[in-house]
């Protein structure tokens, strides 16, 4: 078969099965286009999608601004690596210093190197700056977190799925409970040489738990009391998704070091950063990091349209009005129906969680019944529904997929 043929669903999905590792567990469906809230499958079956690659395609699925700037770029110099410098690069780094306001950007390609540079940075500031005796550093994570897939990252992850048989790990962290207050200070309190604090502003892979308000301010001002960096992985949060440009802007916290990943680009490319001042940011120099395409011209141009894009089309207050329109129908009907058992979220990072036990296939089951009907999405861990549309929809739109929801609900049998 010529690898451009046409596929039938079936054949696309034996192919990946067959030659592809089996790490994840995809919804069987097939697409092969995509336009603003829609994409479409080989058989040309048209969806919306409530996913949005896991909060990366905010802007929308192939956002001409993003396709311009990505094809332009593409046309004329794609990657240089770090060896030399290159005439996109700085001027990205200019744009996104001073649009979320920090000095300085470093820039990887994925959500997990992210958060690797992130460690790494956090560790070195506190060696050098705050005068931590070298390898004694810890870093307070929380229980249920979910930052990536690298050794270091799984190694204070509490995903047994995850973690089973990729050890030894890391040493050096220390998990406490989720928007538990008392938990941190203990934490502070409790352990010499802590560097840092990293946090999901809401934890989006858990389940869309949100945090208690406050819990971000007050949890910043206890690492401002005891010297530690308060980071931010807002790379599921970030870029409108929750109804603000950041999560952390919902409690007016500046972070330490932020953490930006998938919608950076809108979707486009893997394009993720971490951020932070000069105090901190400084103490990386020639050698200690890097990636050959961190920083591409590529990246630099798509970054750029994407985040004019969060802007111009002001995404942030489409995802906070609608996400009370859909919490608001949602809630009303979880009232009558017993299989919602409630809904939660923010802007339009929202989840439903089922009325079942965690192992059971409802939520899935829900899923294959919602695709039937025109809408993606997925479950995540057991019995919990995402549901994350692109920020480009309208009220329209999201109430036509409301109405998706409760019918497919309403009518659910297994
Ligand atoms: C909060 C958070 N951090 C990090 C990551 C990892 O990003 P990536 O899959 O691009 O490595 C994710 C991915 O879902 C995430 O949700």
């Amino acid at each position: 078969m010529a690898v451009l043929d046409q596929l039938t669903s079936q054949q696309a999905i034996d192919l990946e099965n067959k030659y592809g590792a089996h790490n994840y567990h995809p919804l069987p469906v097939v697409l092969s286009r995509g336009e603003g809230v829609y994409v479409w499958d080989v058989e040309g079956k048209k969806y919306y999608d409530f996913l949005s690659a896991y909060s990366a395609v905010n802007q929308g699925h192939c956002h001409p601004k993003i396709v311009n700037a990505m094809t332009a770029q593409a046309q004329t110099l794609s990657l240089t690596s770090r060896a030399f410098y290159n005439d996109m690069l700085g001027r990205y780094e200019e744009f996104a210093t001073q649009y979320f306001g920090f000095d300085k950007l470093l820039p990887m390609n994925t959500g997990a190197e992210a958060v690797e540079t992130a460690l790494k940075l956090c560790r070195k500031w506190a060696y050098e700056v705050k005068g931590i005796s070298e390898n004694d550093a810890q870093i307070i994570v929380c229980e249920n977190n979910f930052h990536g897939r690298t050794t270091t990252i799984i190694s204070f992850s509490n995903d047994p799925v995850a973690r089973k048989n990729f050890g030894p790990f890391t040493n050096g962290f220390i998990k406490i409970e989720y928007d538990n207050l008392v938990a941190l200070e203990q934490a502070l309190e409790s352990t010499p040489n802590v560097a840092g604090f990293l946090v999901e502003p809401i934890q989006g892979e858990a389940g869309v738990y949100v945090p208690s308000d406050g819990y971000l301010t007050a949890a910043k001002a206890l690492c401002e009391k005891h010297n530690v960096l308060f980071i931010a992985d807002e790379v599921q949060t970030g870029i409108a998704r929750t109804g603000k440009l950041l999560a952390v802007n919902h409690e007016d916290v500046t972070p330490d070091i932020l953490i930006l990943g998938k919608a950076l680009s809108g979707g486009a490319y893997p394009v993720s950063a971490v951020l932070a001042n000069d105090p901190i940011m400084n103490v990386i120099r020639p050698g200690n990091h890097g990636s050959t395409f961190g920083g591409n011209p590529i990246a630099a141009a798509v970054a750029m349209a994407a985040l004019e894009v969060v802007l111009e089309e002001h995404l942030a207050e489409n995802a906070e009005r609608l996400g009370h329109i859909f919490r608001a129908e949602l809630s009303t009907f979880a009232e009558e129906n017993e299989l919602v058992h409630l809904v939660r979220g923010k802007g339009l990072l929202n989840a439903i969680v089922i009325n079942d036990s965690e192992d059971s296939s409802t939520a899935w089951d829900i899923c294959i019944q919602l695709r039937d009907n025109g809408l993606l999405a997925k479950p995540t861990h057991g019995n919990i529904i995402r549901f994350a549309p692109p920020l480009v929809m309208n009220e329209e739109q999201l109430l036509d997929c409301v109405g998706i929801i409760k019918k497919t609900i309403t009518n659910f049998s297994n």
